[in-house]
Protein backbone atom coordinates (compact mmCIF):
# COMPACT_ATOMS: atom_id res chain seq x y z
CA UNK A 1 0.00 0.00 0.00
CA UNK A 2 1.87 3.51 -1.06
CA UNK A 3 0.95 5.05 2.60
CA UNK A 4 1.47 8.73 1.84
CA UNK A 5 4.90 10.01 3.24
CA UNK A 6 6.16 6.65 4.44
CA UNK A 7 9.15 6.04 2.66
CA UNK A 8 12.06 3.49 2.01
CA UNK A 9 15.55 5.75 2.01
CA UNK A 10 18.38 3.88 -0.26
CA UNK A 11 21.44 5.10 -0.15
CA UNK A 12 23.69 4.71 -3.81
CA UNK A 13 20.60 3.15 -5.12
CA UNK A 14 20.71 4.89 -8.57
CA UNK A 15 23.10 1.88 -9.29
CA UNK A 16 24.13 -2.11 -9.03
CA UNK A 17 22.33 -3.42 -5.75
CA UNK A 18 21.10 -0.65 -4.40
CA UNK A 19 19.33 0.29 -8.16
CA UNK A 20 17.76 -3.34 -7.71
CA UNK A 21 16.51 -2.71 -4.71
CA UNK A 22 14.94 0.13 -5.07
CA UNK A 23 13.01 -1.71 -7.83
CA UNK A 24 12.21 -4.26 -5.56
CA UNK A 25 10.68 -1.84 -2.72
CA UNK A 26 9.07 0.52 -5.76
CA UNK A 27 7.35 -2.41 -7.33
CA UNK A 28 6.10 -3.34 -3.64
CA UNK A 29 4.84 0.31 -3.57
CA UNK A 30 7.01 1.79 -0.96
CA UNK A 31 7.58 5.83 -1.71
CA UNK A 32 11.77 5.96 -2.28
CA UNK A 33 14.12 8.31 -1.28
CA UNK A 34 16.85 8.54 -3.12
CA UNK A 35 20.42 9.28 -2.39
CA UNK A 36 23.83 9.09 -4.71
CA UNK A 37 26.03 12.03 -6.31
CA UNK A 38 25.07 12.27 -9.93
CA UNK A 39 22.08 14.49 -10.14
CA UNK A 40 21.41 13.87 -13.67
CA UNK A 41 21.02 10.31 -12.87
CA UNK A 42 18.95 10.94 -9.99
CA UNK A 43 16.37 12.95 -11.90
CA UNK A 44 16.39 10.53 -14.48
CA UNK A 45 15.21 7.60 -12.30
CA UNK A 46 12.41 9.63 -10.32
CA UNK A 47 10.97 9.98 -13.55
CA UNK A 48 11.07 6.85 -14.77
CA UNK A 49 9.79 5.11 -11.34
CA UNK A 50 7.17 7.65 -10.77
CA UNK A 51 5.78 6.43 -13.91
CA UNK A 52 6.51 3.19 -14.06
CA UNK A 53 5.81 2.02 -10.15
CA UNK A 54 3.34 5.14 -9.39
CA UNK A 55 4.94 6.17 -6.32
CA UNK A 56 6.80 9.15 -5.32
CA UNK A 57 10.55 9.59 -5.68
CA UNK A 58 12.41 12.22 -3.73
CA UNK A 59 16.34 12.23 -4.66
CA UNK A 60 19.02 13.94 -2.40
CA UNK A 61 21.95 14.40 -4.20
CA UNK A 62 25.03 14.45 -1.71
CA UNK A 63 28.65 12.89 -1.40
CA UNK A 64 28.70 10.50 1.47
CA UNK A 65 32.38 10.84 1.52
CA UNK A 66 32.14 14.82 2.53
CA UNK A 67 31.91 16.06 5.92
CA UNK A 68 28.39 17.39 7.08
CA UNK A 69 26.65 14.63 4.50
CA UNK A 70 23.88 13.10 6.98
CA UNK A 71 22.99 16.72 7.64
CA UNK A 72 21.31 17.38 4.03
CA UNK A 73 19.66 13.95 4.28
CA UNK A 74 18.09 14.84 7.72
CA UNK A 75 17.21 18.26 6.49
CA UNK A 76 15.06 17.22 3.68
CA UNK A 77 13.39 14.50 5.63
CA UNK A 78 12.21 16.99 8.56
CA UNK A 79 11.35 19.77 5.81
CA UNK A 80 8.79 17.59 4.06
CA UNK A 81 8.11 15.88 7.38
CA UNK A 82 8.78 12.16 5.88
CA UNK A 83 8.82 9.13 8.04
CA UNK A 84 11.59 6.51 7.01
CA UNK A 85 10.20 3.51 6.90
CA UNK A 86 12.61 1.56 5.71
CA UNK A 87 16.29 2.10 5.61
CA UNK A 88 18.93 0.87 3.27
CA UNK A 89 22.21 1.88 4.13
CA UNK A 90 23.88 0.36 0.70
CA UNK A 91 26.30 3.38 -0.60
CA UNK A 92 30.01 2.15 0.10
CA UNK A 93 33.58 2.08 -1.45
CA UNK A 94 36.84 0.06 -1.76
CA UNK A 95 40.34 0.57 -3.06
CA UNK A 96 42.65 -2.46 -4.05
CA UNK A 97 46.33 -2.04 -3.22
CA UNK A 98 48.48 -1.62 -0.55
CA UNK A 99 47.42 0.31 2.92
CA UNK A 100 50.50 2.33 2.86
CA UNK A 101 50.29 2.97 -0.69
CA UNK A 102 46.73 4.64 -1.06
CA UNK A 103 46.04 7.98 -2.11
CA UNK A 104 46.87 10.61 0.41
CA UNK A 105 43.17 11.22 2.06
CA UNK A 106 41.33 7.97 0.93
CA UNK A 107 41.36 6.49 4.23
CA UNK A 108 38.92 9.36 5.16
CA UNK A 109 36.57 9.05 2.23
CA UNK A 110 36.17 5.17 2.98
CA UNK A 111 35.41 5.83 6.58
CA UNK A 112 33.07 8.96 6.25
CA UNK A 113 30.86 6.60 3.84
CA UNK A 114 31.42 2.96 5.04
CA UNK A 115 31.65 3.89 8.49
CA UNK A 116 30.43 7.26 9.83
CA UNK A 117 27.61 7.54 7.38
CA UNK A 118 25.87 4.86 7.87
CA UNK A 119 26.50 4.86 11.90
CA UNK A 120 24.95 8.33 11.74
CA UNK A 121 21.95 7.29 9.22
CA UNK A 122 21.23 4.42 11.10
CA UNK A 123 20.89 6.08 14.72
CA UNK A 124 19.08 8.80 13.36
CA UNK A 125 16.08 6.54 11.62
CA UNK A 126 16.51 3.90 14.44
CA UNK A 127 15.17 6.60 17.17
CA UNK A 128 11.70 7.61 14.78
CA UNK A 129 11.63 3.08 14.48
CA UNK A 130 11.56 2.34 18.61
CA UNK A 131 9.26 5.16 18.88
CA UNK A 132 6.65 4.24 16.02
CA UNK A 133 7.28 0.07 17.10
CA UNK A 134 8.24 -0.70 13.66
CA UNK A 135 10.57 -0.38 11.06
CA UNK A 136 13.88 -1.87 9.33
CA UNK A 137 17.41 -1.33 8.85
CA UNK A 138 19.69 -3.22 5.86
CA UNK A 139 22.84 -2.40 6.13
CA UNK A 140 25.44 -3.69 2.83
CA UNK A 141 28.72 -5.24 4.30
CA UNK A 142 30.48 -7.99 2.33
CA UNK A 143 31.91 -11.52 2.54
CA UNK A 144 34.57 -9.18 3.48
CA UNK A 145 33.20 -8.62 6.52
CA UNK A 146 34.21 -11.88 7.83
CA UNK A 147 38.45 -11.75 7.82
CA UNK A 148 40.79 -9.34 7.35
CA UNK A 149 41.67 -8.49 3.87
CA UNK A 150 45.52 -7.66 2.65
CA UNK A 151 45.35 -5.29 -0.36
CA UNK A 152 42.22 -4.18 0.87
CA UNK A 153 42.59 -3.99 4.11
CA UNK A 154 40.41 -0.63 4.93
CA UNK A 155 37.29 -2.22 3.00
CA UNK A 156 37.32 -5.27 4.78
CA UNK A 157 37.57 -3.77 8.20
CA UNK A 158 34.82 -1.16 7.45
CA UNK A 159 32.77 -4.19 6.28
CA UNK A 160 33.75 -5.98 9.39
CA UNK A 161 32.49 -2.90 11.83
CA UNK A 162 29.09 -2.76 10.05
CA UNK A 163 28.37 -6.54 10.65
CA UNK A 164 29.27 -6.38 13.93
CA UNK A 165 27.10 -2.97 14.04
CA UNK A 166 24.35 -4.43 12.64
CA UNK A 167 24.32 -7.98 14.47
CA UNK A 168 24.26 -6.35 17.73
CA UNK A 169 21.55 -3.90 16.57
CA UNK A 170 19.53 -6.73 15.49
CA UNK A 171 19.70 -8.19 19.19
CA UNK A 172 18.82 -4.65 21.26
CA UNK A 173 15.54 -3.79 19.12
CA UNK A 174 14.34 -7.60 17.42
CA UNK A 175 12.04 -7.28 20.82
CA UNK A 176 10.77 -3.87 19.32
CA UNK A 177 9.28 -4.99 16.01
CA UNK A 178 12.11 -3.58 14.11
CA UNK A 179 14.02 -5.47 11.39
CA UNK A 180 17.91 -4.87 11.61
CA UNK A 181 19.47 -6.88 8.80
CA UNK A 182 23.42 -6.98 7.42
CA UNK A 183 23.36 -8.29 3.68
CA UNK A 184 26.83 -9.82 2.89
CA UNK A 185 27.35 -10.37 -0.70
CA UNK A 186 30.58 -11.81 -2.22
CA UNK A 187 31.78 -10.41 -5.56
CA UNK A 188 28.47 -8.90 -7.93
CA UNK A 189 28.54 -7.87 -11.48
CA UNK A 190 28.27 -3.65 -10.90
CA UNK A 191 30.46 -0.84 -11.47
CA UNK A 192 32.05 -1.55 -7.80
CA UNK A 193 35.02 -3.61 -8.85
CA UNK A 194 36.33 -1.77 -11.61
CA UNK A 195 35.82 1.44 -9.54
CA UNK A 196 37.76 0.13 -6.55
CA UNK A 197 40.87 -1.17 -9.05
CA UNK A 198 40.04 -4.99 -8.43
CA UNK A 199 40.83 -6.69 -11.73
CA UNK A 200 39.48 -9.96 -12.25
CA UNK A 201 40.66 -12.70 -14.64
CA UNK A 202 38.18 -13.89 -17.44
CA UNK A 203 37.56 -17.00 -15.19
CA UNK A 204 36.56 -15.15 -12.08
CA UNK A 205 34.69 -12.78 -13.79
CA UNK A 206 32.15 -16.21 -13.94
CA UNK A 207 31.74 -15.98 -10.75
CA UNK A 208 30.32 -12.73 -10.67
CA UNK A 209 26.90 -12.67 -9.15
CA UNK A 210 24.18 -10.49 -11.16
CA UNK A 211 22.92 -7.75 -8.56
CA UNK A 212 19.55 -7.88 -9.01
CA UNK A 213 19.65 -11.54 -7.81
CA UNK A 214 21.65 -10.19 -5.16
CA UNK A 215 18.72 -7.86 -4.56
CA UNK A 216 16.10 -10.31 -4.40
CA UNK A 217 18.43 -12.54 -1.64
CA UNK A 218 18.32 -9.42 0.38
CA UNK A 219 14.96 -8.36 0.48
CA UNK A 220 13.14 -12.02 0.57
CA UNK A 221 16.22 -12.16 3.81
CA UNK A 222 14.69 -8.41 5.14
CA UNK A 223 11.50 -9.31 5.18
CA UNK A 224 12.13 -12.27 6.76
CA UNK A 225 13.89 -10.80 9.25
CA UNK A 226 17.30 -12.64 9.08
CA UNK A 227 20.38 -11.12 11.06
CA UNK A 228 22.60 -12.29 8.29
CA UNK A 229 21.91 -12.59 4.71
CA UNK A 230 24.56 -14.45 2.04
CA UNK A 231 23.06 -14.42 -1.22
CA UNK A 232 24.07 -17.90 -3.25
CA UNK A 233 25.14 -20.83 -1.83
CA UNK A 234 29.10 -20.63 -2.87
CA UNK A 235 29.18 -17.61 -0.83
CA UNK A 236 27.62 -19.46 1.90
CA UNK A 237 29.98 -22.10 1.92
CA UNK A 238 32.85 -19.74 1.62
CA UNK A 239 31.79 -18.20 4.61
CA UNK A 240 31.70 -21.97 6.58
CA UNK A 241 34.93 -22.79 4.98
CA UNK A 242 36.74 -19.37 6.26
CA UNK A 243 35.26 -20.12 9.99
CA UNK A 244 36.35 -23.75 10.13
CA UNK A 245 40.61 -22.84 8.90
CA UNK A 246 43.00 -20.23 11.28
CA UNK A 247 42.67 -16.58 10.69
CA UNK A 248 46.39 -16.61 9.64
CA UNK A 249 45.39 -19.05 6.45
CA UNK A 250 42.69 -16.98 5.64
CA UNK A 251 44.96 -13.84 5.17
CA UNK A 252 47.71 -16.01 3.53
CA UNK A 253 44.58 -16.93 0.59
CA UNK A 254 43.68 -13.55 0.24
CA UNK A 255 46.50 -11.96 -0.26
CA UNK A 256 47.85 -14.73 -2.67
CA UNK A 257 44.07 -14.00 -4.83
CA UNK A 258 45.10 -10.50 -4.69
CA UNK A 259 48.87 -11.09 -6.06
N1 LIG B 1 29.99 -5.16 -6.27
C1 LIG B 1 30.56 -6.00 -5.42
O1 LIG B 1 31.36 -6.87 -5.80
C2 LIG B 1 30.20 -5.93 -3.95
C3 LIG B 1 30.44 -7.06 -3.15
C4 LIG B 1 30.13 -7.01 -1.81
C5 LIG B 1 29.59 -5.86 -1.26
N2 LIG B 1 29.37 -4.78 -2.06
C6 LIG B 1 28.83 -3.57 -1.43
O2 LIG B 1 27.58 -3.27 -2.00
C7 LIG B 1 27.33 -1.87 -1.94
C8 LIG B 1 26.88 -1.37 -3.29
O3 LIG B 1 27.87 -1.69 -4.23
P1 LIG B 1 27.59 -1.82 -5.79
O4 LIG B 1 28.51 -2.86 -6.27
O5 LIG B 1 26.14 -1.94 -6.07
O6 LIG B 1 28.15 -0.40 -6.28
P2 LIG B 1 27.94 0.44 -7.62
O7 LIG B 1 27.25 -0.36 -8.66
O8 LIG B 1 29.28 1.02 -7.92
O9 LIG B 1 26.93 1.61 -7.15
C9 LIG B 1 27.33 2.52 -6.21
C10 LIG B 1 26.16 3.42 -5.83
O10 LIG B 1 26.59 4.24 -4.74
C11 LIG B 1 26.59 5.61 -5.13
N3 LIG B 1 27.77 6.26 -4.55
C12 LIG B 1 29.07 5.97 -4.78
N4 LIG B 1 29.86 6.82 -4.10
C13 LIG B 1 29.04 7.67 -3.43
C14 LIG B 1 29.26 8.77 -2.57
N5 LIG B 1 30.50 9.21 -2.29
N6 LIG B 1 28.19 9.40 -2.04
C15 LIG B 1 26.93 8.98 -2.33
N7 LIG B 1 26.66 7.95 -3.13
C16 LIG B 1 27.70 7.29 -3.69
C17 LIG B 1 26.63 5.58 -6.67
O11 LIG B 1 26.06 6.75 -7.27
P3 LIG B 1 26.98 8.05 -7.63
O12 LIG B 1 28.19 7.55 -8.33
O13 LIG B 1 26.08 8.91 -8.45
O14 LIG B 1 27.29 8.69 -6.32
C18 LIG B 1 25.77 4.37 -6.96
O15 LIG B 1 24.40 4.69 -6.83
C19 LIG B 1 28.63 -1.23 -1.43
O16 LIG B 1 28.50 -0.96 -0.05
C20 LIG B 1 29.66 -2.32 -1.64
O17 LIG B 1 30.72 -2.25 -0.71
C21 LIG B 1 29.65 -4.78 -3.39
Amino acid sequence: MNILNRYTLITGGTEGIGLELAKLFAADKHNLIIVARNEDKLEDIKVEFEKEYKITVEIIPTDLCVDKFCEKIINVVEEKKIIVDNLINNAGIGSFGFFAESEEGFEAKLININIIALTTLTKYFLKGMIKRGNGGILNVASTAAFTSGPKMSMYYSSKAYVLSLTEAIHDEVKSLGIRVSCLCPGPVKTSFQESAGIKKSEKAKKYLMDANRVAKEAYLGFIKGKTIIIPGYKNKLLILGNKLIPRVLSRKIILKNNS
